[in-house]
């Protein structure tokens, strides 16, 4: 049972997209386990840029079965939308992409209520995707999530609607009348929407369980980035779902004794989206920007600038205990060329001590003063490079202590956005090795 877990390092736009679509090329299945339309997920294809949000990266492959598992914050709109582009641009999903009944769905409510009309709560502000990504998961667990398989349920679907905007409608007061969703107008929305979606619905669980048992290589894609971890994360500053490997088998309903193998992605420095904080690595503006510029660092979903950081080794021991890493990506190596020195941060200042563990309060995060190691930087390009060997010495040097210093193994290195730009070291397992 070849079965792998992709999840993000850091705070998410590793590169998860690429790797996916790379090592997807060996597998049966490509499953999406949480999150939602909050993510975006880019695949280069020759000089075609694809930009999924919902639907597994894996579907470029026109022999896997994707599936959206039941951890997934469905945006129907935003699915289908995606289906739509699909459809222009000649990747065909007929028979091969299946839905959760079991995942909850992202209302228009939802959106309204994480919209930046919305009020602030308490006077502080969160900033997100405005994706409707929290209010979705506050229903879920508050169990007045309507699923999938209540939007087929014509009887349910009404009863749910009317009970949801009783208790929704006092929240969305910021709202002129005319603006105010009426369960006439979202029953037919989702009657519309379960019309379109219904072939596509499934009992996932049976789906990815049987691939599993019958042998098949089933690769499960993660959303975000583990520092996004409601749990894990840099809380209340993440998102809303376990972006960890422990959410690969909540969000799709696969023991955990059936992943083999939590492969970790980081890029070769780190990035947040907007000014969001605490990102205790941050660099200097003006490498923050020489980084940006090269990096190409601004969202796929959003568009927002993204700001850089330096490795940060800290951050990465937490993620590789909490994930269970057992080998990690190394992405965008190339943005790095061409710098003098390159930095690694190996510990936070707080006050007077200095911590080798990553912290669970904000205060000392946001307090917290780099302690970095600097090394010599590389002045070749290694975006050629499609061996550990034939990297510059120096990169090599800067990944053998990135790992070194992470306590995880490198098993890709990618030095460009193109398929073929990567070194391929060792995966792990020989379903996947290339
Ligand atoms: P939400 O997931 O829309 O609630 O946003 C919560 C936080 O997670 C915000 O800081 C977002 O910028 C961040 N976030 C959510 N999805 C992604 C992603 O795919 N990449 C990077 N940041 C993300």
């Amino acid at each position: 049972m070849p079965t792998l877990v992709i999840v993000g390092a850091q705070w998410g736009d590793e590169g998860k997209g690429r790797i996916v679509d790379l090592l997807s090329e060996r597998a049966h299945m490509v499953v999406r386990c949480q999150g939602g339309a909050n993510a975006g997920h880019t695949v280069v294809v020759g000089d075609q840029q694809f930009i999924l949000h919902l639907v597994p990266a894996g579907v470029i492959h026109p022999h896997t079965v994707c599936v959206i598992g039941n951890g997934v914050a469905l945006d129907i709109p935003a699915l289908f939308s995606e289906l739509d582009m699909l459809a222009e641009r000649g990747v065909g999903i007929e028979g091969r992409l299946f839905v959760s009944d079991r995942a909850h769905v992202t209302l228009p409510y939802h959106r309204l209520l994480d919209s930046p009309r919305a009020p602030q709560e308490g006077g502080r502000r969160l900033v997100t995707t405005n994706r409707g990504i929290r209010p979705t998961y506050v229903d879920k667990v508050a169990r007045l999530g309507i699923r999938v398989c209540d939007l087929l349920d014509e009887e349910r679907l009404r009863e749910q609607l009317r009970t949801n905007l009783r208790e929704k409608t006092p929240g969305l007061h910021f709202l002129p009348a005319e603006e105010l969703p009426t369960e006439e107008a979202l029953f037919a929305e989702c009657r519309e929407w379960a019309a379109r979606l219904a072939p596509y619905v499934a009992n996932t669980v049976t789906l990815v369980n049987r691939a599993i048992n019958a042998g098949q290589n089933v690769l499960f894609e993660g959303a975000q980035g583990t520092a996004l971890d409601v749990d894990f994360g840099t809380y209340p500053f993440v998102t809303s779902s376990n972006t960890t490997a422990a959410g690969a088998c909540t969000g799709s309903g696969v023991g955990p004794s059936k992943i083999d193998r939590v492969i970790g992605l980081a890029k070769a420095y780190c990035t947040r989206v907007g000014d969001e904080r605490p990102f205790p690595s941050l660099m200097e503006d003006e490498m923050d920007e020489r980084i940006r510029r090269q990096g190409g660092e601004f969202g796929a979903t959003t568009g927002r600038p993204r700001r850089c950081g330096w490795f940060d080794a800290v951050l990465l021991r937490h993620t590789a205990a909490v994930n269970g890493m057992d080998s990690m990506v190394v992405s965008k190596l190339d943005v790095l060329d061409g710098l003098e020195t390159v930095k690694i941060c190996v510990g936070y200042r707080v006050g007077d001590r200095v911590l080798d563990e990553f912290p669970a309060d904000l205060r000392s995060l946001d307090s917290a003063e780099p302690v970095y190691e600097e090394l010599e930087g590389w002045s070749e390009r290694s975006t050629g490079a499609r061996s550990y060997l034939t990297l510059p010495a120096k990169a090599r040097k800067y990944l053998d202590r990135l790992a070194l210093l992470s306590g995880v193994p490198i098993c890709i290195v990618s030095v460009g956005p193109r398929r073929e730009d990567a070194v391929i070291i060792d995966t792990g397992l020989p379903q996947y090795q290339f």
